[in-house]
């Protein structure tokens, strides 16, 4: 049975002006008011997120980042560090979300040091993971996911403690803005197997308490049967997240199904 509450996130990805962003997060927190099962969370760009911030203050609805470097200052052209983003508002990060690991080259090394800055910082993680579509085929999907497990909390495995909420995303890399979403059994039987992995490796309770969201094609139409998954928390939205309508659905769609 489902105890953990639902979290559905919006990933913004690059796009949107200052204003279109602002209205959005405006439409978002009214659209909200009175679905209190789920929790809602915003990730635009970094030169909205002030901006984002004041249009939500005094709501519930929750800011994070796309992204972060894990130094904390320095000689670093074009990053941003965890108390950046700490002094603008955000509570959430958004860390190796594969199109970081695909076109920019993060690694799982790099992914585990965002996690550390993340921790250090008290910014929760919202860690991706999720295996390509040639992965899938060849059977290793699995085997692609314990790594980018094993490598991305690596830090944390000596003491089985992670930060307090952290957040993992399952985002088959073959669903992201294809339209073509995981059946809601393909995403059960890897959100089972990451569930089981954290129970192995980390401490009593981290495993039945942690979020994993699943991200890849998630629309107002499959986000119902996707949260009937006993192991879907929910949902990492890119493309559905930029129009308040389809957004404000998927989080009804959670509200209907979670809890
Ligand atoms: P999508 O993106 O919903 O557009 O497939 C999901 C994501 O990249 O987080």
């Amino acid at each position: 049975m489902q105890t953990r509450r639902p979290l559905i996130a919006g990933n913004w990805k690059m796009n949107l002006t200052q204003e279109e962003s602002v209205g959005l997060a405006r439409e978002i927190a009214l659209g909200i008011k009175g679905l209190n099962d789920v929790d809602v969370l915003v990730a635009p760009p970094y030169t909205v997120l002030g901006k984002v911030k004041q249009a939500l203050q005094g709501t519930s609805v929750l800011l994070g980042a796309q992204n972060m470097h894990w130094e904390e200052a320095g000689a670093f052209t074009g990053e941003i560090s965890a108390s950046m983003l700490l002094e603008v508002g955000c509570t959430h990060v958004i860390l190796g979300h594969s199109e970081r690991r695909s076109l920019f080259q993060e690694t799982d090394e790099m992914v585990a040091r965002k996690c550390t800055a993340a921790q250090r910082r008290n910014l929760v993680p919202i860690i991706c993971i999720g295996e390509t579509l040639e992965e899938r085929e060849k059977g290793l999907t699995f085997q692609v996911i314990q790594v980018q497990l094993a490598g991305a909390l690596g830090a944390f495995l000596e003491t089985g403690r992670m930060p307090a909420g952290t957040v993992l995303a399952y985002e088959p890399v073959w669903a992201i803005g294809t339209g073509r979403t995981a059946t809601p059994e393909q995403a059960q039987e890897v959100h089972a197997f990451v569930r089981r992995w954290l129970a192995e490796h980390l401490e009593e309770g981290a495993a039945a308490s942690t979020r994993i969201l699943y991200g890849g094609s998630v629309k107002p139409g499959n986000i119902r049967a996707l949260m009937a998954q006993p192991d879907l928390d929910g949902a990492l939205v890119g493309g559905a997240s930029l129009k308040a309508g389809s957004f404000l659905n998927i989080v009804r769609g959670a509200c209907q199904t979670g809890a």
